[in-house]
């Protein structure tokens, strides 16, 4: 097949382009995701075009004969300790022609990449297929990945009121704090406090920087949630001392409820070991449950090398559903290897 030909996107959007992204994605989806509702639209662009905290973002669209077969969406942090940092995510049409889309995608977004001063860039492919062009493209094996879910209606309900008793720290003091959308703002420091303990996510071969959470940083993460229109359900556990111990959050979207999405979960090292990341994320996902009865599954995203979180996740009922890997490549070899 000769190229398909690419552009890069401008809001707003036609509503071909609308249908062409959410063609290409769900074409990807129902390869890899057979058994989901399929995205629309109200969710779908607003996840690709709204930039992130520190972060400037840029979509392509690849056409063969007027048909859509890919897109591209790029992101690159431009200020803070990762600046110069990017990352991507590539959907194809799945068939012959999509190890040569994915390269026809990715040399088209090069120049934007280097405009915005990227310095190195990653990628998280998942097939045998995008793996083998995330190499070819100058870019090699970071760390391991699993994509984990689990049933709701499969949750263990007995284990779920034991962690939710969470009888050790209680008695020591430590109480739990539930919200939706923003944080109210009397939880703010502890929630900033313990989302910065994220920063001990095992990295393995990943090249970024622990980054300082800020209060400004978690206040324009939530307008990046409602200008995507995803609800966040969060918790935070206050230490005896008013202090953060830890925090959790899972993200729904009213377009597509029966898939909820499990992000960040951390606990300061100070107040680990007490079970805390247990009662956080089943207190969490029972508030979830009670507000949005139609949540089916939780999905969740965790590197190999964190047993510690794994085993949390394997306890609470999370099970293997795809593996993926994190590729990573300096913006030099990736322009060499790309030519
Ligand atoms: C995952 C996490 C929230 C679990 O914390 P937790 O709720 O305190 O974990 P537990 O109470 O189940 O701890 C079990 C044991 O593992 C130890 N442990 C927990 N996390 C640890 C870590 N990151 N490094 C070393 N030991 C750890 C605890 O000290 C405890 O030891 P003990 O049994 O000897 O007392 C915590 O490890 C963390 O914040 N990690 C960094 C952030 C992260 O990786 N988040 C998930 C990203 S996907």
């Amino acid at each position: 097949m000769d190229e398909p030909s690419v552009t890069q996107l401008e809001q707003p959007l036609d509503d071909q382009v609308v249908a062409a992204l959410v063609a290409v994605r769900r074409a990807a989806d129902a390869a890899r995701d057979p058994d989901d509702p399929p995205v629309g639209a109200a969710e779908l662009v607003p996840d690709l075009f709204v930039d992130r905290p520190r972060e400037v973002r840029a979509v392509w669209l690849a056409t063969h004969d007027d048909a859509p077969v890919g897109l591209l969406v790029g992101g690159v942090s431009v200020d803070g300790e990762n600046a110069g940092y990017a990352e991507l995510e590539i959907d194809v049409v799945p068939g012959p022609s999509a190890a040569g889309t994915q390269r026809t995608l990715l040399r088209a977004a090069l120049p934007w990449f280097e405009s915005r001063s990227a310095r190195t860039l990653a990628w998280w492919p998942d097939d045998a297929t995008s793996r083998s062009v995330a190499a070819e493209a100058g870019m090699t094996f970071r760390q391991q990945e699993r994509c984990s879910r689990v049933r709701v209606a499969e949750l263990d309900d007995a284990l779920l009121d034991e962690w939710t008793a969470a009888v050790d720290a209680q008695a020591a003091g430590y109480r739990l704090e539930l919200w939706t959308g923003a944080c109210p703002d009397e939880l703010l420091d502890p929630y900033v406090a313990a989302y910065t303990a994220m920063n001990d996510a095992p990295l393995d071969e990943i090249d970024w920087t622990p980054e300082q959470y800020t209060a400004a940083i978690v206040r324009r993460s939530e307008e990046v949630a409602a200008a995507r229109g995803v609800t966040v359900h969060a918790a935070v556990v206050v230490a005896p001392d008013g202090s953060g111990a830890g925090m959790t959050r899972i993200d729904v979207h009213p377009e597509r409820p029966q898939l909820a999405h499990q992000e960040d979960t951390a606990v300061v090292p100070a107040h680990r070991g007490r079970r805390i990341g247990r009662w956080l994320k089943v207190a969490n996902l029972r508030a979830v449950r009670e507000r949005v009865p139609e949540v089916a599954i939780v999905e969740t995203f965790n590197a190999e090398s964190n047993p510690w979180m794994l085993d949390i996740n394997v306890a609470m009922g999370f099970r293997p559903y795809r593996a993926y890997d994190a590729y990573q490549g300096p913006i030099g070899a990736v322009r060499d290897a790309l030519g």
